[in-house]
């Protein structure tokens, strides 16, 4: 579980993130939705330590990420996961080469032990017979399954997603949302996913934080999202005619 307590950050006096408060759960895969420009990167960004907000905390399973000392925070980095927006792999390396990466990098397992973990990775996100092409050979859906290979590679217990269906088709996109999901469920692993997909929300919007203008707006399910009389909420969501439609025939059920 990761909550997040009244934080704060602004640039050059402009203030980006106004009081944030969220409780992120795990086992869940937890969605921070918003318009362009709203704070989400920002906020994923104070979330994980690449930014540091002026006030307020962040605690990891009750830790505070922002008072800990440097050694805590190096072991928590070590427990966390990023797929980030532009994150691309290595394109020198090969698909198995990229998963190994993190664990040469941070774990003391033997050779033969990291490469067995990589393509234990790789077979979960049923990439295996693409161990030896190269990022250039494959497709983009292919190589966000590599980038989720990757961030899952160390068993991460917290993972981060920013806009990971950004460039793919909504087909290849559900295939990533359904992948994120499962795992998210598998390891029980404290899942936050920056999107404005409307499928990803429809889909697996299990605990969702609307973000307006560095406000939190609204919190809910997706199931609440039909239900809510949010204005804000409302026209950001059913701005296309499909979803009014949609949530006009919702509701027609619920009134039965
Ligand atoms: N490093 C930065 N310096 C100044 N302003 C920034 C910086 N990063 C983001 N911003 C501003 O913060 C706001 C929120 O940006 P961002 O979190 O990227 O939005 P989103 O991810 O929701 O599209 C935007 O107005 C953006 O211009
Ligand atoms: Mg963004």
């Amino acid at each position: 579980m990761i909550e997040l307590k009244s934080l704060y950050k602004s640039f050059e006096g402009k203030e980006v993130l106004k009081d944030i408060n969220a409780v992120f759960e795990n086992g869940k895969t937890n969605l921070i939705i918003g318009q362009s420009g709203s704070g989400k990167t920002v906020l994923m960004k104070c979330i994980v330590g690449l930014l540091t907000p002026e006030k307020g905390e962040v605690l990891y399973d009750g830790r505070n990420f922002l008072t800990m000392g440097k050694k805590e925070k190096k072991a928590l980095r070590r427990e966390m996961g990023m797929i980030f927006q532009s994150a691309a792999l290595f394109d020198s390396l090969t698909v198995l080469e990229n998963v190994t990466f993190p664990l040469d990098m941070f774990s003391n397992d033997t050779l033969r032990d990291r490469i067995k973990r990589a393509r234990f990775c790789l077979d979960r996100v049923n990439l295996i017979d693409a161990q030896d092409k190269y990022p250039g050979e494959i497709s983009g859906g292919m190589q966000k399954r590599v980038a989720i290979a990757r961030a899952i590679a160390l068993n991460p217990q917290y993972l981060f997603c920013d806009e990971p269906n950004s460039g793919l088709d909504p087909k290849t996109s559900l295939v990533i949302d359904e992948l994120i999901h499962g795992i998210t469920t598998e390891y029980n692993m404290t899942t936050i996913i920056n999107t404005h997909d409307m499928n990803s929300v429809m889909g697996i919007g299990e605990n969702i934080i609307f973000i307006y203008e560095g406000r939190k707006e609204w919190q809910g399910s997706k199931d609440d999202i039909f239900t809510s009389t949010n204005k804000k909420l409302n026209d950001f969501i059913f701005a296309s005619d499909l979803f009014r439609k949609v949530k006009e025939v919702e509701i027609q059920n619920i009134e039965g």
